[in-house]
């Protein structure tokens, strides 16, 4: 549901659509970190986990 953040990775290639609920912060975003329970990969996707 995109709360805890437990899911945090960081996106190094791709873009996602993501509909978190306050499991990440901008400052997150803005570095390229996404919540992977709640983004959905718009095209070919690649995570650092
Ligand atoms: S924010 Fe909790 S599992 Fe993704």
């Amino acid at each position: 549901m995109g709360i805890c953040g437990t899911c945090k990775v960081m996106k190094t290639a791709g873009e996602v659509e993501m509909e978190h609920n306050g499991g990440i912060t901008d400052e997150d975003v803005a570095e390229g970190y996404i919540l992977s329970c709640c983004s959905v990969p718009k095209g070919d996707v690649a995570i650092d986990y």
